[in-house]
């Protein structure tokens, strides 16, 4: 099989090329990435040199690009995880959302119909979603897969947009695909703008912590090797035109989530406890925030037999360790365009 893996140099993209690359040794995995701000190939160093593992620069927007190489390597299958990702980003610049994340999907779902036009049986479009397209709930109540679509954010409408067309193309043209929607993931080579990763780098360097309005928020975290191997499992197991929802029953008050960390970090830093709890600063609230996510994710376990292998506190340690022993990775990360994003969104 030779499979198409978009965004394989971000966050949960690496873990999936990973996993792919070393557990599937007759694939051939092809990792497409442009190499934006949050795409970095220092996350698949040790992978880089597999026999079985190509990396192609390119941009989703180009479909000259995705149509050379689908002429050139006939994928079998695609795992479509190459998007705009943080919601901050955004609010305040919407539209490079609409282009990856809409335009960007379109263009390789129309490549991939016309290219699996006549046997399609063992072909595979797998687009990777978020929790996020659900909108936000109250104090109760789960989404399941059923639940309608209500987005908030630019970042959330954009993969609601997306989401729909895939499914417009599995109606239209008999396209197959599957999607899942994932909670909020955590764990190593996650860029840090996101709320752990960014936590984590302000608290190595005693920066102040900013916690959004009243830190009240909830959200549902899963650990991103748990990710990749529900993907794995989709991609192959799961059911044509079907969407599954992935989470880690493992729902954390923001607040709540924050204060366990700084104690962690105290500990693994050998600073006095409550030391990295006086960082924790109040600023001024993410505009149209949602409140609260949880995933029920019973139809992947009762039909996949998947479930979350670590617990939040085995899966934070390990995070925590990962990024105390990689800080030359923190440092690349770090330097250069972020420290400017960092002045404009939280100064
Ligand atoms: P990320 O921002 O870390 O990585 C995105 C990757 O896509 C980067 O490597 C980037 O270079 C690449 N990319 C961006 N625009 C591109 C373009 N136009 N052409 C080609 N490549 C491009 O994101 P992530 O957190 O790893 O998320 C991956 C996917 O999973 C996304 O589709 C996201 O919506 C979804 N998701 C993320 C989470 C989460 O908690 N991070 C949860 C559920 C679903
Ligand atoms: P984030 O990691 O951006 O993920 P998402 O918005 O996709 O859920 O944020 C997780 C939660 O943490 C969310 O409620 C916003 C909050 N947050 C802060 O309080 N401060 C921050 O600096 C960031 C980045 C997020």
């Amino acid at each position: 099989m030779n499979i198409l893996i978009t965004g394989g140099a971000g966050f949960i993209g690496s873990h999936v090329v990973r996993r792919f690359v070393t557990n599937y040794p007759d694939y051939h995995i092809y990792n497409l990435d442009a190499l934006t701000y949050a795409g970095n190939l220092e996350n698949l160093r040790d992978i880089e040199d597999y026999p079985n593992y190509t990396f192609l620069k390119g941009d989703i927007l180009d479909a000259p690009f995705l149509n050379q190489i689908f002429e050139k390597y006939k994928f079998d299958g695609v795992i479509h995880l190459a998007a705009e990702s943080h919601v901050d980003r955004s609010i305040t610049d919407p539209l490079s959302f609409v282009r990856t994340n809409i335009i960007g999907t379109v263009n390789l779902l129309n490549i991939s119909r016309d290219f699996w036009k006549e046997k399609k049986d063992n072909k595979r479009f797998y687009h990777i979603s978020t929790d996020e397209v659900y909108g936000s709930l109250g104090a109760d109540g789960m989404f399941t897969e059923e639940t309608p679509y209500d987005p908030n954010s630019p970042y959330s409408a954009s993969k609601a947009s997306s989401d729909h067309f895939v499914r417009a193309y599995g109606e239209t043209y008999g396209l197959p695909y599957v999607i899942t929607n994932c909670s909020n993931n955590y764990g190593p080579n996650h860029f840090p703008e996101k709320l752990i990763p960014l936590f984590v780098n302000n608290i190595i360097e005693n920066k102040p912590l900013p916690v959004y309005g009243d830190g009240k928020y909830t959200r549902d975290w899963l650990f991103v090797k748990d990710h990749a191997a529900a993907i794995d499992l989709v991609f192959h197991k799961g059911k044509n035109r079907e969407t599954y929802n992935i989470g880690g029953f493992n729902e954390w008050q923001n607040i709540e989530l924050v204060k366990l960390l700084c104690r962690l970090m105290d500990e693994k830093l050998n600073r006095p406890a409550g030391t990295s709890e006086k960082l924790i600063t109040y600023v001024r609230d993410r505009p149209g925030h949602d409140l609260r996510y949880a995933i029920d994710a019973s139809k992947i376990n009762r039909e996949l037999g998947w479930k979350p292998s670590v617990t939040f506190e085995q899966g934070l340690e390990l995070t925590i360790d990962w990024y105390l022993e990689n800080q030359e990775w923190l440092d690349h990360v770090t330097s250069g365009d972020y420290q400017e994003y960092y002045e404009k969104m939280y100064k």
